[in-house]
C-alpha cells in the first residue's frame, strides 16, 4: 500500500468509505483505546484468511468480533450467564473482551475451531463509528487482531501499523490514523463459560474492578486449560531486543522507569512515565524505541502494586522470554 491509503483525517466520510471497503473484503486497521487492531467482515471468510496471512499467524487463533454494542450480544453469543451481562454493562464500551459460547454467526474460521467466542465494544469513538456504520450496512461485525506481525510488538499509532504491516496490504486496504491508544495494552480477556469469571489475559479492567463491580469473585486462569488465549505462546509482546526486568545496571543498554526512579550509571532513560497508567501508555512504543535505536538491551523496573500493573508486569514477562 502506498500513503494515500493512510487516513490521518478521519472524518465520517472516511470511515464511511472504510465501512464499505470492509465491506468489499477488504482490510481496514483501525485505532482503539487498547491497541490499533486489523479489522475485516467477521462473515467473511476470505477477508478473515487475509488477516492470517498479513499478520503470519496460526489460523487456529481465535480472533475477536468487535460489536457496536451491547444490543448485539445476543447475536453472536448464547447461554449468556447473568455476571457477563454485568460485566458488559459495567465495563462497555470499554477494553475488555467476553468470552461466550458461540451462535452460527461466529464460524470456525473466526473461533478457531472453538465453540466459544471473544466479544468486545471498544470505547474509541473511531473504533465505535466504523463498527456502527459497517453493523448498518452487513449484519456482521468487524474481526479484529492486534494490528502486528504474528509474536511481535502491538502497534499504539497509526503510523506505527504502516511500518508493521504496509508491506503486506494492497491498494484496497486501509489504516485510519486516530492518534496515541489512550491505554496502550490489550483489552482484558475473560471467560464467562463457567460458574464464575475468569480472567485469561489481564488488561485495564482489572480484577478489582471486576470484583467491586459484581461483587463475585474472579478466578486465575488456569495454565493447563484448554482454551487457547494470547501470551499462550512464549514469543508474544517481543522486540528485537532483550529485555530484562528489574536487573543490575547494564552498560549501555536502554532503561525504563517509574519517574521517581533514578536511572542507574551508564544506562540510556528511554521514558519515565509518572503513574502506571502512562507506564502502560508508552510501554510498547517504549520497545519500539528501543529497537529503531538499536540497542541490545532494555531494562525495565517493573511497576509494584495491583490494578493495571498487574497487566504491565504481564506483558514484561511474556516480553522477556524474548522470541
Ligand atoms: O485490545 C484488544 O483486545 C485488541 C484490540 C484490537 O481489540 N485485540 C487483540 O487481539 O489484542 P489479538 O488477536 O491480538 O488478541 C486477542 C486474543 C487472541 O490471542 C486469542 O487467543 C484470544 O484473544 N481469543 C479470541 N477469541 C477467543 C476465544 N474464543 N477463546 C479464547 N481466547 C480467545
Ligand atoms: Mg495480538
Amino acid at each position: 500500500m502506498d500513503n494515500s491509503q493512510f487516513f490521518s483525517n478521519c472524518a465520517a466520510d472516511t470511515i464511511r468509505e472504510a465501512a464499505v471497503a470492509l465491506k468489499a473484503g477488504h482490510l481496514v486497521a483501525f485505532p482503539t483505546e487498547t491497541v490499533y487492531g486489523l479489522g475485516a467482515d467477521a462473515r467473511n471468510p476470505e477477508a478473515v484468511k487475509r488477516i492470517y496471512e498479513v499478520k503470519g499467524r496460526p489460523s487456529d487463533h481465535p480472533l475477536i468480533v468487535h460489536i457496536s454494542s451491547i444490543n448485539e450480544l445476543e447475536k453472536w453469543a448464547t447461554e449468556i450467564p447473568k455476571y457477563a451481562i454485568n460485566l458488559a454493562r459495567a465495563f462497555w464500551p470499554g477494553p475488555m473482551t467476553l468470552i461466550l459460547k458461540r451462535t452460527e454467526m461466529a464460524r470456525d474460521f473466526i473461533t478457531g475451531g472453538q465453540e466459544t467466542v471473544g466479544l468486545r465494544v471498544p470505547s474509541d469513538p473511531i473504533a465505535l463509528a466504523l463498527i456502527q456504520e459497517f453493523e448498518k450496512i452487513s449484519d456482521s461485525a468487524i474481526a479484529a487482531p492486534s494490528a502486528n506481525r504474528f509474536g511481535q510488538v502491538s502497534p499504539t499509532c497509526g503510523a506505527d501499523v504502516l511500518k508493521e504491516l504496509g508491506q503486506y496490504l494492497n491498494q484496497n486496504d486501509r489504516i485510519l490514523e486516530g492518534g496515541i491508544s489512550t491505554i496502550g495494552i490489550e483489552s482484558t480477556i475473560i471467560d464467562c463459560n463457567a460458574q464464575q469469571p475468569m480472567i485469561l489475559r489481564n488488561g485495564a479492567v482489572t480484577k478489582e474492578s471486576i470484583e467491586i463491580e459484581l461483587g463475585v469473585e474472579c478466578v486465575e486462569s488456569n495454565p493447563n486449560s484448554q482454551v487457547k488465549f494470547s501470551g499462550s505462546f512464549d514469543r508474544h509482546y517481543a522486540p528485537e531486543c532483550r529485555i530484562t526486568v528489574d536487573a543490575k545496571a547494564i552498560e549501555g543498554a536502554g532503561f525504563l522507569a517509574l519517574s521517581h526512579i533514578e536511572t542507574p550509571r551508564g544506562m540510556v532513560r528511554l521514558a519515565s512515565p509518572k503513574t502506571v497508567e502512562e507506564f502502560a501508555r508508552i510501554l510498547y512504543a517504549t520497545f519500539r524505541a528501543a529497537d529503531q535505536v538499536g540497542l541490545a538491551s532494555l531494562v525495565v523496573s517493573e511497576p509494584e502494586g495491583q490494578g493495571l500493573s498487574v497487566a504491565i508486569r504481564e506483558r514484561l514477562s511474556k516480553a522477556a522470554q524474548g522470541r
